[in-house]
């Protein structure tokens, strides 16, 4: 097995503390390197003695930002701030999408070859300041970076097999567009195994999908959001890229990524892994008429969250 060296860039958060966890866990990970701009030493320490294969290093503060990432194959960044009390979406957005710009030149400088897996929010707009970022640079591949939809796909499976009545292991369930709201499209008339649901059953279910970190948060009562789970969605697609790196035929998994299977230039879709990163962006496939007009639906909300990250990049 490759020697394979895994950074998380906001390791200590809510998200990145799991993460560390499942990817301690992972045997194509050697070393596991952990930065956060707080409270690194502890979670690596603690993460650092399961008897698992990865050397766990922690990095913290933008000093130790560069050994952080000098070596890394795959670089994980759930780094951000959750919204505050008085806080409104656009200094959310500001705020994250700095971080992201940030620790993207650092990328860009460090470690220019990783593949990326961005789970920043908005991740409609981040992985476009991403890409803009790295195309200052010079260094930009569309093929390795990647805007993390998994959460979308195991929220997807979990409901649907919930509905259908079939063994939830078993289910696949496409999911396609982006990663916020109604930009979320899942496409059920491809789900396996296929069930007989009426056509009021499959909106519910796309309602539930496209509205799931609303559940999570709501339920949460004001301490957070989605962590749990979305580390168990970042852990799995980025065991995805490393069988993709480490030329395991056949891996296809949903993401957020530079296409051109619309004329949006950036959108989730089921892609081939392999040892560059995507290997083939696949079709979209048969949509129902409902898919079709959720598709048409999502592409305004989806373009203008592409132009705002791409604005702030240049800004
Ligand atoms: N570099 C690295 N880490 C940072 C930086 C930075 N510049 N700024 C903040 N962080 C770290 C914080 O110190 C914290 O440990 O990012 C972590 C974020 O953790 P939480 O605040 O617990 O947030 P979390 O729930 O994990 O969500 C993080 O992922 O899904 C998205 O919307 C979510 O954008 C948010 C991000």
């Amino acid at each position: 097995v490759p020697e394979r060296k895994v950074a998380i860039l906001g390791a200590a958060g809510g998200i990145g503390q799991p993460l560390a966890l499942l990817m301690k866990l992972n045997p194509l990970v050697s070393s596991l390197s952990l930065f956060d701009i707080a409270n690194t030493p502890g979670v690596a320490a603690d993460v650092g003695h399961i008897n698992t294969r990865s050397e766990v290093v922690g990095y913290m503060g933008d000093d130790e930002l560069a050994k952080a990432l000098e070596g890394a194959d795959l670089v994980i960044i759930p780094a951000g701030v959750p919204r505050k009390p008085g806080m409104t979406r656009d200094d959310l957005f500001n705020i994250n999408a700095g971080i992201v710009k940030n620790l993207s030149s650092a990328i860009a400088k460090y470690c220019p070859h990783a593949l990326v897996n961005m789970i920043s929010n908005p991740v409609n707009s981040t992985v476009p300041i991403a890409a803009e970022i790295f195309k200052k640079a010079g260094m930009y591949d569309e093929k390795k970076l990647f805007g993390v939809t998994t959460l979308d796909v195991v929220r997807a499976k979990t409901f649907y097999a919930g509905k259908a009545n079939v063994p939830v292991a078993e289910v696949n369930v496409p999911v396609i567009g982006g990663h916020a709201g109604v930009t979320i499209l899942p496409l059920f008339s491809q789900a396996t195994p296929q069930a007989n649901l009426s056509a009021d059953v499959l909106t519910a279910l796309t309602k539930r999908t496209q509205d799931g970190g609303t559940e999570v948060v709501e339920a949460k009562a004001g301490k957070g959001s989605a962590t749990l789970s979305m580390a168990y969605a970042g852990a799995l697609f980025a065991d995805a890229c490393l069988k993709g790196l480490n030329g395991v035929p056949d891996v296809v998994e949903c993401s957020y990524v530079q296409s051109t299977i619309t004329e949006l230039p950036f959108f989730a879709s089921k892609v081939r892994l392999g040892k560059n990163g995507v290997e083939e962006v696949l079709d979209l496939g048969p949509l129902s008429d409902f898919e079709k007009e959720g598709l048409e639906a999502l592409k305004p909300e989806l373009k203008s969250s592409i132009e705002k990250g791409v604005k702030f990049a240049n800004q």
